[in-house]
């Protein structure tokens, strides 16, 4: 395994096994499976609904002597209804339980968005709050509390754009060192890049495959597919690889981690094995000339009418 070192001297494996709709009675399957593969590293978070099974799986590995604690990467996620600073120890100490861990090595806050109190899931736009109303800012402080502590190794963000990036790295004691964002050749964010390049902090790329099982919902007519794209096929035939090996490789080519999902024993065993494949210059150019700024998650369901975040603020673009 290769590893990107943080901020704050963290090494963190480049590659690893993403749990975002991995159902129960099927992720138990998938972490051990990976782990037998060689992955050291899973992306977790209790939206997801399988923390519990997850940590199943990972007393298994670790009881059975497959993987040593200190060689496992854990990430794990803040959701939207415990960023008031009270509710984010009591948030990451039921992830630990569920995780059956003693601590995380990276906790990410999700989303830049929040839910009014006592409210689980919004159905209706006045069931959020502002950011201004519950600033990330104060969020931040409870997360550098669980660094002290010695719950988490390591601590940073999701979804969040350059702007909301360098407000925190303004204000933050303990600087964010992550942003887990969508990241594949239709997004390619290079500014975003440059930007975390400059700053060190690194990215974690989410689905980079296209996230083709979301659900129905949350998908728009007509969306493009990484995976069937010509020029990822012809660079895949060029290496006698799949698509979705090509893709992961681009990721971590450029520098960013990857957390693809699978839980197929197939697929994730290709997916790992893709790090031996070494894309040359003429391959990232011709991916390169794959952008069109698309997201496959777009965050419309945090705008339900009334809600206070819209396309612009969240993504701070025009
Ligand atoms: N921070 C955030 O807000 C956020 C948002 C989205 C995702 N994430 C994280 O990022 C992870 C990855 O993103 P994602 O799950 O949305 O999507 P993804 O990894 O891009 O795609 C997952 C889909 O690709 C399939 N797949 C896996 N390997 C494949 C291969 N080699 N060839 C073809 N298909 C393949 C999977 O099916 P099988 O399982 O059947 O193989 C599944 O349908 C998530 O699981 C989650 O941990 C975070």
């Amino acid at each position: 395994m290769q590893y990107f070192k943080l901020s704050g001297g963290q090494e963190m494996p480049v590659f690893g096994l993403g749990t975002w709709k991995s159902e129960k009675g099927e992720v138990y399957r998938a972490v051990c499976e990976s782990v037998q593969q060689g992955y050291n590293h899973v992306d977790c978070a209790p939206i997801y609904g399988n923390e519990p099974e997850v940590g199943e799986a990972l007393s298994e590995v670790l009881r059975s002597g497959q993987i040593a604690r200190k060689d496992l990467w854990v990430t794990s996620k803040l959701w939207n209804d415990a960023h008031a600073p009270e509710n984010v120890l009591p948030a990451l100490q039921k992830t630990l339980s569920d995780l059956h861990l003693e601590y995380l090595d990276l906790f990410l806050i999700h989303w830049p968005v929040v839910f009014a109190p006592g409210v689980g899931y919004p159905q209706s736009g006045d069931e959020f709050l502002p950011l201004e109303a519950l600033p990330i800012s104060e969020t931040w402080k409870a997360m550098e509390e669980c660094v002290k502590k010695g719950l988490v190794r390591a601590i940073g963000v999701s979804n969040f754009s350059i702007k909301k990036l360098d407000q925190l790295l303004r204000t933050a004691v303990i600087a964010p060192a992550v942003n887990q964002i969508e990241l594949h050749p239709f997004l390619q964010q290079k500014d975003m890049l440059a930007y975390c390049a400059d700053k060190n902090v690194r990215l974690t790329a989410y689905a980079p495959l296209g996230s083709g099982d979301r659900p129905d919902r949350m998908k728009g007519a007509d969306e493009p597919s990484l995976l069937k794209h010509p020029v990822i096929a012809d660079v895949a035939a060029k290496h006698g690889a799949t698509p979705g090996q090509i893709l992961i490789k681009w990721a971590v080519t450029r520098g960013t981690v990857v957390i693809p999902k699978s839980v197929n024993p197939k697929r994730i065993k290709e997916n790992i094995e893709s790090l031996s494949i070494d894309l040359d210059q003429e391959d990232m150019e011709q991916i390169a000339s794959l952008d069109r700024h698309f997201r496959y998650v777009t965050g419309s369901f945090w705008q339900p009418p009334g809600s206070p975040y819209t396309m612009e603020n969240l993504w701070d673009e025009k």
